[in-house]
């Protein structure tokens, strides 16, 4: 088994990068290589093993920032090992930094259809009725995004609700190479993340917890340390009412439902459990609570966060072994795959 999955290189990290995303590859590196405790490569290589990427080819497909690409390229790298992804078990990099991403995207594009393009609703819903002002990156967006799978022949691609075409895409792109040129790619099949946690912000319960949220006091953020967590969870936005026993007691209540939202994703229970605990009680008991399990959680991870964004030569290495690590996985297929096409 061998899975591949990419992330946007974004800054300012929050709990909802976390919980939502960050958080579930965690789960799946530890579940395919046996958990943390394992030592050593053996039984990690049998059971399976992960390819991680930062999506930075991806992000020049809309205007971009070079010097905040940079930044959240290796702030991201920084988050991920903060939070658990062990590039000693993982293979962790950025696409850029493996020129057989773009390589294999153009080989692709002889067997890619116009066609099969113009119907992803990515496509239409980002390019809206301005195509021609689109790059073409923008356009051809899913086919880089096949190449990174199919690169390293992943068997299982993790896919949200909103990325399924595009790995159909990917599919599609692999048979007919296969079919025309002779069996040269694996066709990935997806894999439906558990449905991730998705966290609001702490001064509008509407409004999803991000980066680009005016107030720093509604997200936390991975960088922020115990007193601050402890801080804006004491100021968060609340209602006066004691806290229901049961969930269908929160309906209306968005920022109480999100307070024991994030309580029970980061407890790993049910909100319900959570609230046959709680209910009854005000956010003066429960605020106190919920700051502690946060800053029992993230607490590691920032300071692990701040030490990595501290030493960028350390970052620069774990990234740079990846890369290595990547381009010899991927070789075997990058020239198969000029090979088969007679180059
Ligand atoms: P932002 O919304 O802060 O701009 P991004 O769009 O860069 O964050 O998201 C990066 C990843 O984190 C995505 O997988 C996204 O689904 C996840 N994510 C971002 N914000 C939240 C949130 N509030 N709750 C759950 N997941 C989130
Ligand atoms: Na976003």
């Amino acid at each position: 088994m061998r899975v591949v999955s990419g992330i946007q290189p974004t800054g300012n990290l929050h709990l909802g990068n976390y919980l939502g995303a960050i958080r579930n590859w965690v789960r799946m590196q530890d579940s395919l290589s046996g958990g943390a405790q394992v030592a050593g490569g053996g039984s990690a290589q049998e059971r399976g093993q992960c390819l991680f990427f930062l999506a930075d080819l991806h992000a020049i497909s809309m205007p971009h920032d070079p010097a905040e690409l940079k930044r959240g390229t290796l702030e991201m790298a920084a988050a991920l090992v903060a939070c658990g992804i062990d590039p000693a078990r993982s293979v962790l990099f950025n696409q850029a930094q493996v020129p057989a991403h773009a390589e294999l995207q153009w080989l692709l594009g002889g067997t890619a259809r116009m066609g099969w393009l113009n119907r992803m609703t990515q496509w239409k819903d980002k390019a809206g009725k301005n195509r021609e002002g689109q790059s073409i990156a923008l356009f051809t967006y899913p086919v880089l995004q096949a190449a990174d799978v199919l690169l390293y022949q992943a068997t299982h691609v993790p896919v949200g609700e909103d990325q399924k075409q595009h790995l159909e895409l990917a599919r599609d792109i692999a048979q007919k190479f296969n079919n025309d040129f002779g069996e040269t790619f694996t066709l990935p099949e997806p894999i439906v993340p558990p449905e991730a946690a998705r966290i609001m912000s702490l001064r509008d319960g509407n409004a999803k917890m991000s980066k680009s949220d005016a107030s720093d006091m509604a997200r936390i953020n991975l960088a922020d340390d115990a007193d601050l967590i402890m801080q804006k969870v004491k100021k968060a936005k609340t209602d006066p009412e004691p806290l229901p026993s049961e969930m269908a007691g929160l309906e209306g209540r968005a920022e109480a439902l999100n307070l024991v939202t994030i309580y029970a994703a980061l407890a790993g229970e049910t909100p319900d459990a959570v609230l046959s605990r709680f209910g009854g009680q005000g956010f003066g008991a429960f605020k106190p609570a919920l700051g502690e399990l946060l800053v029992e959680t993230l607490a590691p991870i920032s300071a692990r966060f701040r030490a990595l964004l501290g030493d960028h030569e350390a970052l620069d290495a774990i990234l740079a072994r990846g890369a290595a690590q990547a381009r010899e996985i991927g070789l075997p297929t990058l020239d198969a795959t000029y090979r088969a096409l007679g180059l």
